[in-house]
């Protein structure tokens, strides 16, 4: 299991210190919104951030691109030090080719679904994503509540990978994640968690990260799951 919290809950007046002490708590990724004010009714911050978070965190950068056509900006995302573009597939003409651009930048892609986007839609896309995310909330805004059929989803979805012979492909589970529902979220599948108001709220973001720890491991789908990407950049020379 990965902690991934979204910065989109953090305190905007002091991001850097946010950061700082996330890392210090033991966290490894952070999960980037990006929102374009087109896809979703809602406008958050681009490439300039996080380029600026860059210069002082190894967090391994999970960006997910709320955004209409973001084939334009996937140079500009690498650029600003992300690690791994998620793009919607409701959001992109020629999704195959925008999810290879992703690769050919040397990124990891990831493919996000809306709450009711089916999961047919990945069937010809398997070989060219390195991870799906499953909305558990229509994207826009955090503090929403988790939709309940999206665990039913996840366990579809589980499924499927494995009779595409996909099985090792992570599942990141994205919007209205707590302490409370996370147990059932990785029983059905999940290996990524994104947890924005629910974690930013925590006295201690090391308390935290424990009881997420705690709950895969008691948690038989979560326990097998192994990434063998970095999960942090190698300390600057
Ligand atoms: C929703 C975003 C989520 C959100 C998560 O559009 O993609 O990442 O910030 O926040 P919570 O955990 O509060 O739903
Ligand atoms: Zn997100």
């Amino acid at each position: 299991m990965i902690l991934s919290p979204s910065l989109l809950s953090a305190d905007f007046s002091r991001l850097g210190e946010e950061v700082q002490a996330l890392e210090d708590a033991g966290i490894t990724w952070l999960h980037l919104d990006v929102m374009d004010g087109e896809f979703v009714p809602n406008i958050s911050f681009g490439a300039t951030l996080i380029s600026a978070l860059r210069k002082r965190s190894r967090l391994f950068f999970d960006v997910h691109l709320m955004v209409e056509n973001p084939r334009r900006y996937f140079r500009d995302f690498k650029e600003a030090g992300a690690d791994l573009l998620v793009i919607h597939a409701e959001a992109s003409e020629h999704l195959q080719l925008a999810l290879s651009e992703i690769r050919a930048l040397g990124l990891r892609s990831g493919l996000a679904l809306n709450p009711d986007t089916d999961i047919s839609r990945l069937r010809w896309l398997l070989p060219d994503i390195d991870l799906l995310m499953l909305m558990g909330v229509n994207p826009g805004f955090s503090g929403q509540r988790f939709i309940p059929q999206t665990l039913e989803k996840i366990r579809a979805a589980k499924s499927f990978l494995c009779e595409q012979k996909f099985a090792s492909l992570p599942i990141e589970v994205d919007g209205g994640v707590n302490r409370v529902n996370a147990a059932a979220i990785l029983e059905a599948g999940a290996d990524i968690l994104v947890s924005g108001s629910a974690f930013f709220k925590e006295a201690s973001y090391h308390d935290a990260l424990t009881f997420y720890e705690s709950v895969a491991l008691n948690s038989s789908q979560a326990k097998e799951f192994a990434l063998s990407w970095k999960h942090q950049r190698p300390e600057q020379a």
